[in-house]
């Protein structure tokens, strides 16, 4: 009996101390560095927080919570300010001048120290100003900083920052891989999940402040009143930690759900059914955001359907919300099936002679690549080339082509790459993230325990908001910051993590789609390589249009003798991508085609470039393995072993990629793969015949 309660006892003791991933980088455990608890215990004696808003409890909530855990002692925030304390965090608006108010804008903050006895300030001008603000303070004891001397001025850079969920109103999640979706709509509106509320915190903790909830391929059901009553519970939730709720539009609702005849932009009766659809939105959500829209893009409705132009529907829906202060975010995700010419070419074609012509509460949404969420892609066309249209850019948070839930990619440089390109569109230095007006990730969260399935994908959700509040920060900086939440603040653990996480990307890149080649995954699912596959109706649904490989070489000629999407581009961001000679490798079979014994700048032909080039994104994941196992001890069981076992997979599945694509190619190249390198495990049509028919996320 004794030995059963000692193990019961143990047993509940090895729960209660469960790293399962849930509390994301929110983890307020007692730092472990004494002298620093009991110097930042000495400085935050007194805390006051003025005034018991919704904002304002959220933010005095977190607090509370925050500083207890962190300190190891019960901290409490008294309502009322507390005029005789003398070290204090005292968040108000006051003691700032009027002109560094001003220079907060709606949503930044200050945090001020003037060292001795003088209060340490969090101030802002709006309540959600001050809940950044709280985050930003915990962040800086979570990451042990000095909080003596402060300084600190933050002002986000884009006013939108968002997350799009491709949630669907049954639960499954369209290129979902952490479970199925958090909203429970069965449940909604009465039952309140507790993951609603630490989903909105993580998001405030990030700055994020917009959500679309629903996928972009629609449901004309959400936007029925029993639907939007539980659309309403979430907003209302999402109000305090400053979110603001988006719905995706399917633009035959009209008639689907409206029992008109037509969802034509132009007609009278067509737009008074968004007037009044958007008139009942807003009296049970006074800050809707607005509609998200996918249209004329494979298989959906749209206003091409009745000979419309894009801006004639977005501007329709625009003007349903216009007078509420909603916007319409109309995707320019479009290829069409009947347009014979380079589907990278086809979204420039068609918004081009747009620009100009939105209402200017639409913004464009442009993924950041011309194809589709590609391990590597040059940036859009699109982006710069639309200077009378507000531009958002659309990251993929989920990592639908980047090995989906099992594989660690870290995604901060992948958006970096992108934000920091050149366009030239105004002159040298005009990069992508200077042409724009807002960011949105296509979300990576479900039911999983963690969030996001693999638990280094929380740190792809973190990065984003980052980065759509400031995307000078570096990805290095992030990361750092990320693993010293989420994990500790042991240098070496840090600086392990850092690397292997650094690295992530290009590896991938390497075993998955190196030298620029793109679009060579399995067909529907996405998952594993199908770079075979030749088959499918539409031609540009094919892996085959996109590496052109025959017996002579391999890519897709982009240039001026080949499809001509280069001159899409300002001449002074195509230059270098126009010659072979100059076009950075990572660029390259995007952009050429070129003969297997091509010289590659390494000096080995194209052919064993090709084979170097999958070796290394294989073995680097070797590296990974090692790298990881030897924090082993520095890291709770439970994760570290969750994440060995998918870098196991991942290990395996770079292989997978690896060999199918050798073997596949090199029935053209007709050469062999160089002796130093393993062999391909079996043959090539042992690789074509795998079938996946419940892969997750389709
Ligand atoms: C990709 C993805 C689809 C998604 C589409 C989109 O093509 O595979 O599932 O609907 O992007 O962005 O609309």
């Amino acid at each position: 009996m004794k030995v059963n309660l000692l193990a019961l006892l143990l047993l509940l003791f090895s729960f209660a101390q469960a790293e399962d991933g849930y509390r994301l980088w929110l983890r307020y455990d007692q730092l472990k560095n004494a002298s620093l608890r009991t110097g930042y215990g000495a400085r935050l004696t007194t805390i006051s927080l003025p005034g018991n808003s919704p904002t304002l409890q959220v933010a005095r909530k977190e607090l509370q919570m925050a500083l207890s855990g962190l300190l190891g002692k019960t901290v409490r925030i008294p309502e009322t300010r507390n005029p005789l304390a003398t070290l204090q965090i005292e968040i108000s608006s006051g003691r700032v001048s009027a002109k560094e108010l001003a220079s907060l804008g709606e949503e930044g903050f200050l945090i001020r120290s003037t060292g001795g006895r003088s209060p340490l300030l969090i101030t802002a001008n709006s309540e959600v100003g001050l809940l950044y603000g709280v985050f930003h303070f915990i962040r800086l004891l979570q990451t042990e900083q000095s909080i003596d001397r402060l300084n600190i001025i933050e002002v986000p850079q884009l006013p939108l920052r968002m997350l799009n969920h491709w949630d669907n109103l049954d639960r499954t999640v369209e290129r979902g891989y952490a479970g199925f979706s958090i909203w429970n709509w069965h449940t909604l509106p009465t039952y309140m999940d507790q993951r609603y509320i630490d989903y909105a915190r993580a998001n405030a903790s990030i700055g994020i402040n917009a959500v679309s909830i629903t996928n972009v391929n629609a449901n004309a059901t959400i936007l029925t009143q029993p639907y939007l009553q539980k659309v309403k519970a979430l907003a209302d939730l999402f109000r305090s930690y400053g979110i603001k709720v988006y719905l995706t539009a399917r633009f035959s609702a009209p008639v689907e759900i409206g029992g008109l005849k037509t969802a034509d932009p132009l007609d009278p009766a067509v737009q008074q059914w968004w007037k009044n659809k958007a008139r009942e939105i807003y009296a049970l959500i006074p800050d809707f955001g607005g509609f998200l829209v996918k249209a004329n893009s494979e298989g959906q409705p749209g206003p091409q359907d009745y000979k419309r132009t894009h801006a004639d529907g977005a501007n329709m829906l625009a003007d349903a919300v216009a007078s509420f202060k909603g916007n319409v975010i109309w995707r320019a995700f479009v290829y069409s099936a009947e347009v014979p010419d380079d589907r990278h070419k086809q979204a420039y074609s068609e918004f081009l002679p747009l620009d100009g012509k939105f209402r200017s509460n639409v913004l464009v949404q442009v993924k950041n690549g011309a194809i589709d969420f590609m391990p590597r892609e040059p940036f859009h066309p699109l982006f710069g080339a639309l200077p009378k249209t507000p531009v958002m850019m659309e990251f993929q948070i989920t990592q639908e082509y980047l090995g989906q839930g099992t594989h660690l990619v870290y995604l901060a440089p992948l958006f970096k790459e992108c934000l920091e390109s050149d366009t030239y569109q105004k002159g040298k230095g005009t990069t992508v993230a200077s042409t724009l007006n807002g960011m949105a990730g296509v979300s990576n969260i479900g039911t999983d325990i963690n969030w996001t399935g693999h638990l280094f994908g929380q740190a792809n959700w973190y990065a984003l908001g980052r980065l759509a509040w400031n995307h000078e920060l570096s990805s290095e900086d992030i990361a750092k910051e990320w693993i010293r939440m989420s994990f500790s603040t042991d240098p070496s653990l840090v600086s392990d993590l850092t690397q292997m996480m650094l690295a992530s990307r290009e590896i991938l890149v390497n075993y998955m789609n190196p030298i620029g080649l793109h679009h060579i995954m399995a067909t529907g699912h996405h998952y594993g390589p199908g770079p075979w596959v030749s088959n499918l109706n539409r031609p540009e649904w094919n892996p085959t249009y996109y590496h052109r490989a025959d017996s002579i070489g391999i890519g897709f000629n982009r240039t001026a003798t080949g499809s001509d999407a280069l001159s899409q581009y300002h001449p002074d961001a195509a230059k270098k991508w126009s010659d072979p000679a100059t076009c950075p490798d990572i660029d390259l079979l995007w952009f050429h085609y070129l003969p297997w014994n091509y010289t590659m700048k390494s000096g080995r032909t194209l052919w064993n470039e090709l084979c170097y080039r999958y070796n290394l994104g294989v073995d680097s994941v070797s590296w990974m393995q090692t790298v990881w196992n030897r924090q082993q001890s520095k890291l709770d069981a439970q994760r570290f072993e969750q994440v060995k076992m998918l870098l196991n997979i991942q290990h395996q599945e770079a292989k997978w990629w690896r060999d199918a694509c050798l073997l596949y190619f090199q029935s053209f190249s007709r050469l062999p793969i160089p002796a130093p390198y393993e062999q391909p495990a079996k043959s090539l049509d042992y690789y074509k015949s795998l079938q996946f028919p419940y892969a997750p996320g389709h």
